[in-house]
């Protein structure tokens, strides 16, 4: 069976493309989403890419992931800052995991500067643009 990549998205990420294109570029989800599936099928591996605004709903989307996925990608919107929730279920995730933020967090409000998701992330890639999502699953795809 082909190995399986998730990428996982919070809040406001949906509007990508659309939400302050001057931090975050004209670039979409699925625009994301294409150039990631194309990288994971020449790998041999499938890709699930999700996005929620509720925290729970990404709490249970890796507790699912535990289940059948190799690693995850996750770029948790302001969650990253708050979420010790999502902390712990990423910590019950045994694979590979990549936190992505579009835009360079660290150049930008001091509450943006620091990230819980980070205390378990294996690899953070900031301020690449949507280019930082390619760039964590060859990061994952490498690890499996
Ligand atoms: C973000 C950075 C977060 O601070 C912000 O709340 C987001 C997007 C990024 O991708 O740059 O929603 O995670």
């Amino acid at each position: 069976m082909p190995k399986l990549i998730d990428i996982l998205n919070g809040p406001n990420l949906n509007l990508l493309g659309e939400r302050e294109p001057g931090i975050y570029g004209a670039g979409t989800l699925a625009d994301v989403e294409a150039a990631a599936r194309d990288l994971c099928e020449a790998a041999g591996a499938d890709l699930r890419m999700r996005q929620s605004n509720h925290e729970g709903e990404i709490i249970e989307m890796i507790h699912g992931a535990r289940a059948d996925s190799a690693g995850i990608v996750i770029n948790p919107g302001a969650y990253t800052h708050t979420s010790i929730a999502i902390l712990d279920a990423l910590n019950a995730f045994k694979g590979p995991v990549v936190e992505v933020h579009v835009s360079a967090v660290h150049k930008r409000e001091p509450f943006r500067h620091h990230s819980f998701v980070s205390h378990r992330a294996d690899a953070v890639i900031a301020g690449c643009g949507i280019q930082g999502y390619e760039l964590a699953v060859r990061h994952v795809l490498s690890r499996l």
